[in-house]
């Protein structure tokens, strides 16, 4: 915090508002513009562009050099030298976990991955052919049914049992959401198996047959969910605050976030691109494709591409398009039709105009799209993987809000209706 201010000028009178400017660690200033409601006057910025809409000390990103901290460390390094409960210990507690309470947490997270019993009939409530994000959006929101020993948000202890709770579970819903589209029995998770075994496990295996999971598919499938831990204030985690700040119980606020989650702006766009790749079918419809993206008149944008923060590259998408090339690799696919698109498309992003002008280059959802196709995830399930990972960042930020001290976030509009006008009775419209 500073003692500098801004002085805005409005119609000519000057000095008339003095905005007290805050500086972070890291980061651009942030003018507060609290003060203006009391002149009469909001600020206007659809898009949230331009707003800071709370103090966090859990992720920073510089979207010009592509830079993306997780409690200070560089995301490459938590990608190449951790794993992902380590790294979900980091950003719900702040430091690195020592070897001792690594193994307690680790543990912890392992004890809680079953689900209550009943939730297994519960699924029995939705259709076979309903979207696996359909189905979290309602199980995650009814666990406040099932666990009301962790719904007093103002009492730590609970809110430390609903982040282990949600960790833990996490993969086991997701993995049952899967299973009951296709018709094949729930698995138990195996807790003698690591975090992304487990979910493997219960995504592949069958009761009648022991689970064989490749260790290097399990740590592609540990790094998808390490690099979707945290993103700072995006749309859901921005979406779990808003629901937070009501006094929500946590699972009803991370039901909120995965809602949000599931466009294809957002979270969505890992299956967005396949069903493109799909879509443009053939390296020879590239061109048309391409074309399209760049009209003006046509809503077409590819999948994959671009990013609200990140102008210069996308730092997930540098290790996760090492770990596409790893698990290609592992698997011998070296000549898979969609791959080659994606290659195609990669290659002319980094080098048509049009894309190096606009800044859109490969974000990370475009490779974790291929890396899942590979692994053989089904393109339904792609963002509920986004999701798992992702629970932790949401929880860590809800936690982080309701720990400190906060307001109901209620955003302000410019009102562009009707003036006040009188009522006109049925027989007279
Ligand atoms: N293809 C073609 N043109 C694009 C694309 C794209 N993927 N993305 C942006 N543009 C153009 C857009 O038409 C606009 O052009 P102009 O200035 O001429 O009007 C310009 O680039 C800026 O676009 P914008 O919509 O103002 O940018 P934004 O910051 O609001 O949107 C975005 C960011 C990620 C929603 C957008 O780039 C997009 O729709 N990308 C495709 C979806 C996608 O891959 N989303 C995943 C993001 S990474 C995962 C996550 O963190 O959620």
């Amino acid at each position: 915090m500073s003692d500098t201010k801004a002085t805005l000028t409005i119609d000519g009178r000057e000095g008339a508002i003095e905005l007290p400017i805050y500086s972070g660690s890291l980061g651009p200033d942030v003018v507060d513009v609290g003060g203006l409601t009391g002149q009469g006057m909001f600020t206007y910025d659809p898009g949230f562009v331009s707003t800071a809409a709370c103090e966090s000390q859990i992720t920073y990103i510089d979207g010009g050099k592509g830079i993306l901290l997780h409690r200070g460390y560089p995301i490459d390094q938590l990608a190449e030298q951790s794993d992902y409960l380590e790294t979900c210990y980091l950003l719900l507690y702040g430091e690195l976990p020592n070897a001792a309470e690594k193994e307690r947490f680790v543990g912890t997270v392992h004890r809680h991955t079953m689900v209550n019993e009943q939730i297994r009939t519960f699924y029995n409530g939705f259709r076979r052919d309903a979207h696996p994000m359909a189905i979290m959006c309602g199980v995650v929101g009814a666990l406040s049914a099932f666990y009301h020993d962790s719904l007093d948000i103002s009492d730590e202890q609970h809110r430390q049992v609903a982040a282990f709770r949600l960790i833990a579970k996490m993969p086991t819903l997701a993995a049952m959401s899967y299973k009951f589209s296709i018709g094949a029995p729930f698995m138990y998770p195996d807790n003698s198996l690591n975090y992304a075994e487990n979910f493997l496990h219960m995504m592949f295996g069958n009761p009648c047959e022991p689970s064989q999971v490749s260790p290097v598919l399990a740590r592609a499938m540990d790094r998808i969910f390490l690099l979707h831990a945290d993103h700072e204030q995006n749309a859901s985690t921005s979406t779990v605050r808003l629901a937070g700040s009501s006094g929500a119980n946590p699972f009803a606020c991370i039901a909120a976030g995965i809602a949000a989650l599931w466009g294809p702006s957002h979270g969505g766009a890992n299956e967005a691109v396949l069903e493109m790749l799909e879509e443009i079918g053939d390296v020879s419809r590239i061109d048309e494709f391409v074309a399209r993206a760049k009209d003006k008149d046509d809503p077409f944008r590819l999948m994959g591409f671009g990013h609200r923060v990140y102008k210069n590259f996308d730092p997930r998408a540098k290790v996760m398009k090492q770990a596409a090339d790893e698990v290609l690799e592992e698997l011998g696919i070296d000549s898979d039709p969609l791959l080659e698109i994606a290659k195609r498309l990669e290659e002319i992003a980094l080098s048509d105009e049009y894309f190096i002008e606009k800044k859109l280059y490969p974000n990370v959802d475009f490779y974790s799209g291929i890396i899942l196709k590979a692994i053989g995830i089904p393109t339904s399930m792609f963002t509920v993987i986004f999701a798992v990972g992702r629970t932790v960042g949401w929880i860590a930020h809800w936690n982080e809000m309701i720990s400190g001290s906060y307001r109901i976030g209620r955003p302000r509009q410019l009102y562009t209706g009707y003036a006040q006008r009188d009522f006109v009775p049925l027989d007279k419209r």
